[in-house]
């Protein structure tokens, strides 16, 4: 594949929700085999729309007419131990199973981080299933570092963020936060199991 054939472009018109659905949905299937389970996979294109329309952008990859990746990125304002105000929730992350390390989504995040450091916001985030390795192994090979753990009904999703003026922590102190956090959050759903069951 030439990749120099490969579109990196705000999603056109021609791209349907439905089309972002169906790409995301292929993306996954490895996951789903693996029993890694995540939400936004089965959106049905409406609600991507919903999520995205308004809120943040959605990148697309295109080769030769034909979308191959996709990837948005939503505002948001929240505050976490490891900083606060405004940041980039990045989302709906997949590249095609055939085209997967071919170097497709690090094209997508330089558009969506150009992008971001445009609107002035210097801080991203993004969550994965605390089983997906291989997206947690490419998101610290793009600058991001797990900080948070977030309990899903039935699985657990690792935070990440990524500081684009250069990360204000220590590795130490990003390091210990995690691992309190992790001990915290785990802890805390051990005790509710018990008191449920
Ligand atoms: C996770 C996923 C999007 C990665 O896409 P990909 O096209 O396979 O990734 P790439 O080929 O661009 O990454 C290739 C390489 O560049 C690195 N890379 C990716 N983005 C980068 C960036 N912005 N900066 C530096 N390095 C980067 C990767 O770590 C990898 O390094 P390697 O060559 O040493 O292995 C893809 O595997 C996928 O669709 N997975 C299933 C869906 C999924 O789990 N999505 C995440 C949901 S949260």
């Amino acid at each position: 594949m030439a990749s120099q054939e490969i579109q990196i472009t705000e999603k056109p018109e021609w791209v349907s929700w439905d089309d972002i659905h169906e790409v995301l949905w292929q993306a996954h299937s490895k996951n789903r085999e693996e029993g890694v389970v995540m939400r936004y996979p089965s959106l049905p294109g409406e609600e991507i729309r919903k999520r995205v329309e308004g809120k943040g952008k959605m990148f697309v990859a295109i080769l030769s007419e034909k979308l191959i990746g996709t990837s948005a990125v939503i505002f948001k304002d929240k505050s976490l131990w490891c900083g606060k105000g405004k940041y980039a929730y990045c989302c709906f992350d997949s590249v095609l199973p055939q085209l997967q390390g071919t170097g497709v989504y690090r094209k997508l995040c330089q558009k969506r981080e150009e992008f971001v450091k445009n609107e002035g916001v210097s801080r991203m985030l993004l969550d994965t299933n605390e089983s997906n390795n291989r997206e947690k192994i490419v998101v610290v090979k793009a600058g991001f570092k797990p900080v948070d753990l977030v309990w899903w009904t039935d699985h657990y999703n690792v935070v990440f963020v990524k500081w684009l003026n250069g990360c204000p922590l220590s590795d130490f102190r990003c390091k210990l936060g995690f691992s309190v956090r992790k001990i915290m959050v785990k802890t805390k759903r051990f005790i509710k199991t018990l008191f449920k069951g």
